[in-house]
């Protein structure tokens, strides 16, 4: 459960609430809030002047208030560091780290002060997001949530009077937080609850309650389309395919551009018979992250009633080493007509989302962008710092930077070398499927390219960001649902493309 996020104009000492989240700039006096310091007993002033508190990003300072004229019960002094550009950004992780906070502390509502250089809208929607994906952690397999019970409800602060942009700023975060947590419970989900077939369902339900029309092919639909290389990583496993396809069709839109968003879905990949090691296999439960982010955004862009057209596809699989398992040397053809030779079963990633780019195109895509946990190598090329961004032509991989870095998401721009294209190669059929190790990341992208067609692509490869190994200030262990704010916010931006 997540808290009911809201605007409201209130003064701050007016917020009925039990923990009020102040944020703090370098260099700030705090004049605006002249009741603060009496309010905590003078703790205010004593941890600002004796550096108990430093108003760095990430630092929280949390006492208790009170008296006649304040009626929140707790303040929390958040770093956001100077007041330049990037402190809606450093807000949002404030407003993450302090409901992380809240929640160890038993807090029922929170708030969330909107104030001198984050005064405007940009600073709400990311207040919102912030207090969404703060308060998420998945206990639903626990008997006992660690981080205690849920906090309620967590209102944005403005000066009055509140204005219709302020308001809707805070509908789009939290729509966003909203969004983005659903796609991490989908991530987080175990492999033996989330097989293709209930992820299509849940697909179903989450786009779907947003008015966005879902379709599910079943094996038999994958089989008239002839969808040989999903087919081909399906084989080793009990659970059959599918492929979601989500429609946002709004009433008015132009006929183009159609926004084609396309995820990697792996329920579960083992590695196929070219297995993993045992070690850290158990993470590849959120190898359907990609395919969470496309059913996130579709979520989203329902909800937010985008203007455009934009179509979400998820092959999803599970790629499991059974009696009738695709073997290395194996051939496969895809929907597209294109042969290829399964060198490392293990590069399963980039053969279902051949097919499903392929299946995008002919549903009348005009701009393609696939999001995949697909490669170790991105993972040691960028850590967890960035997704790595591939395509062409320039101006579109652009276009999907900008996208990402209104949405506060890191994307970092990746090569397209001819090189890569010769790695792969195969003396037996039309593409090997992988490039050997030399710049894995590259040569994955490099095949996905191959099946773009001459559409505008682009490939973000989150192995390294879809997932957190430990629990930071910001959020819990997991999914971290990357890339839901990044594909709404380019959708949200199709008129100006
Ligand atoms: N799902 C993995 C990639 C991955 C690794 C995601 C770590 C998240 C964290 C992908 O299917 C895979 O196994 N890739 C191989 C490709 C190789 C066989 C060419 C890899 O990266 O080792
Ligand atoms: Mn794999
Ligand atoms: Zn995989």
């Amino acid at each position: 459960m997540e808290p009911v996020v809201e605007a409201a104009a209130l003064a701050p000492q007016d917020a009925v609430c039990d923990l009020l989240i102040v944020p703090v700039f370098e260099d700030d006096d705090l004049g605006d809030l002249p009741g603060l310091d009496e309010a905590t007993g003078g703790e205010v002033g004593r941890a600002r002047s004796t550096r108990e508190f430093k108003p760095k990003p990430n630092a929280l300072f949390v006492t208790r208030a009170g008296g006649a004229a304040w009626k929140p019960a707790r303040i929390a002094l958040a770093g956001v560091g100077r007041a330049d550009s990037g402190g809606v950004d450093r807000l949002r992780a404030a407003c993450a780290t302090a409901l992380r906070t809240a929640r160890r502390q038993r807090a029922d509502t929170v708030a969330v002060l909107l104030r001198g250089p984050l005064g405007g809208e940009p600073a709400a929607r990311a207040a919102a997001e912030g207090l969404l994906l703060g308060s998420h952690n998945d206990a639903r397999y626990k008997s006992e949530d660690d981080d205690g019970p849920p906090i309620r409800r967590a209102l944005v602060i403005a000066a009055a009077p509140l204005t219709p942009a302020l308001e809707r700023a805070v509908e789009v975060g939290r729509t966003l937080g909203e969004a983005a947590n659903r796609a991490r419970e989908l991530a987080d989900a175990p492999g033996n609850v989330l097989h293709p077939r209930l992820f299509a369902e849940q697909a179903e339900a989450l786009a779907g309650d947003a008015g966005v029309g879902v379709e599910v092919l079943d094996e038999t639909a994958i089989d008239r389309l002839r969808m040989g290389l999903l087919q081909g990583v399906a084989r080793g496993s009990a659970e059959p395919p599918r492929l979601i396809v989500m429609r946002h069709e709004p009433e008015g839109a132009a006929r183009s551009p159609v926004l084609g968003l396309i995820g990697k879905g792996v329920t579960f990949d083992s590695g196929g018979i070219s297995i993993k090691p045992a070690e850290h296999m158990e993470q590849m439960k959120h190898d359907m992250a990609g395919g969470a982010a496309v059913v996130g955004a579709m979520r989203a862009i329902g909800r937010l009633g985008v203007p455009a057209r934009v179509i979400g596809i998820v092959p999803a699989t599970e790629n499991m080493p059974g009696g009738r398992a695709t073997r290395p040397g194996d051939v496969l053809a895809g929907a597209s007509g294109k042969t290829v030779e399964v060198i490392n079963t293990d590069a399963e990633g980039r053969l279902i989302l051949a097919d499903a780019l392929w299946y995008a195109r002919e549903l009348g895509a005009t701009h393609l962008v696939d999001v995949a946990t697909l490669t170790g190598a991105c993972v040691i090329a960028l850590g967890d710092a960035a997704s790595g961004l591939f395509g062409q032509p320039d101006g579109w991989v652009a276009t999907v930077r900008q996208a990402a870095e209104r949405a506060g998401e890191r994307l970092w721009p990746m090569p397209l070398y001819p090189e890569y294209d010769e790695q792969l190669r195969s003396a037996t059929a039309d593409l090997a499927n992988v490039g050997g190790r030399a710049g894995g990341a590259c040569t994955a992208a490099a095949f996905l390219k191959a099946f773009a067609g001459d559409l505008p692509w682009a490939h973000v490869d989150i192995a390294g960001t879809a997932w957190t190994d430990k629990a930071s200030a910001t959020q819990a262990k997991g999914a971290t649902g990357v890339m839901v704010r990044t594909l709404t916010e380019l959708a949200v931006g199709a008129p100006g493309w």
